[in-house]
């Protein structure tokens, strides 16, 4: 185990395999202090495996997961979330019946706060993330792209070093990813959170992200600058192979 307490979460190695599948395989991967990370590939290219691994909802067959110093594999979810490690889901998973501050309040008080801290630190999150004119509505009835922002906001309420999210602009239109840009650039600058985000929106990840990691078949394909990575013809194959258009933003 590594004794050096570098701020950066780190996968060694990591293999999942399902029966004869190989979701992941050997794959290498790091998040320093401060970053943000895309993680993008065609469909069942294993991000999401490789996102459930890192944040305690899938032990991996092989390899380690090392946050901060510490080798964390196998942890459970709820272990990490309390040394700072969160992930959103694919969908979202709001409380449809409580109001979108209540959901956020419930993050905090998930990790130990009273409910008054919680519901402050709530409302300092909305006001943040560009949501606080919707505190008082019904998470139900939120259009999606603010119910995606509700969840990362829920997800900040842990005061997490390292969140994880996953595909946070699916479904969205052009208008409420120019938002979910603009809202992640000032979570990251306001709150120093370094990021790993999954996402098939090319246009959001390549303005958001300072470095690329792209999978396919459980393997890394290539790691770069969103310029790089646009331009490698190895990631354009894949891409084009698996039906998915071009690499393009
Ligand atoms: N619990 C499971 N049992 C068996 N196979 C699984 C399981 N979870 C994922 N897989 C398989 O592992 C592979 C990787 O899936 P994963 O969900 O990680 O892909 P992904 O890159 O997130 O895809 P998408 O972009 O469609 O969300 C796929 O072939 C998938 O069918
Ligand atoms: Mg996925």
């Amino acid at each position: 185990m590594s004794t050096i307490r570098q701020p950066r979460l780190e996968a060694h190695d990591l293999g999942v395999h399902f029966d004869g599948l190989r979701a992941l395989d050997g794959i290498d991967l790091w998040i320093d202090e401060g970053e943000i990370v895309g993680l993008i590939g065609p469909n069942g290219a294993g991000k999401t495996t490789l996102l459930n691994v890192l944040s305690g909802f899938q032990a991996p067959t092989d390899g380690r997961v090392v946050l901060v110093g510490t080798d964390v594999t196998g942890w459970p979810a709820e272990r990490l979330a309390r040394r700072g490690l969160v992930r959103t889901f694919q969908s979202v998973r709001l409380f449809p019946t409580l109001t979108v501050l209540e959901n956020v309040q419930l993050g905090g008080v998930g990790v130990g706060m009273s409910r008054r801290q919680a519901q402050r630190q709530a409302i300092e999150l909305l006001g943040a993330i560009g949501l606080g004119h919707r505190a008082g509505a019904v998470a139900s009835a939120l259009p999606h792209g603010e119910e995606r922002l509700a969840g990362v906001a829920r997800a900040l309420a842990v005061k997490p070093r390292f969140l994880l999210l996953d595909e946070p602009g699916a479904g969205l239109n052009e208008d409420e990813s120019d938002e979910l840009l603009a809202a992640l650039r000032e979570i990251h600058r306001t709150f120093g959170v370094s990021i790993l985000v999954v996402e098939h929106d090319m246009r959001l990840i390549m303005r958001l992200c300072g470095r690329l990691q792209v999978l396919d078949h459980g393997r890394t394909l290539a790691i770069g600058t969103p310029d790089e990575v646009r331009r490698n013809p190895v990631v354009l194959d894949a891409y084009l192979g698996a039906g998915h258009g071009h690499v393009a933003a």
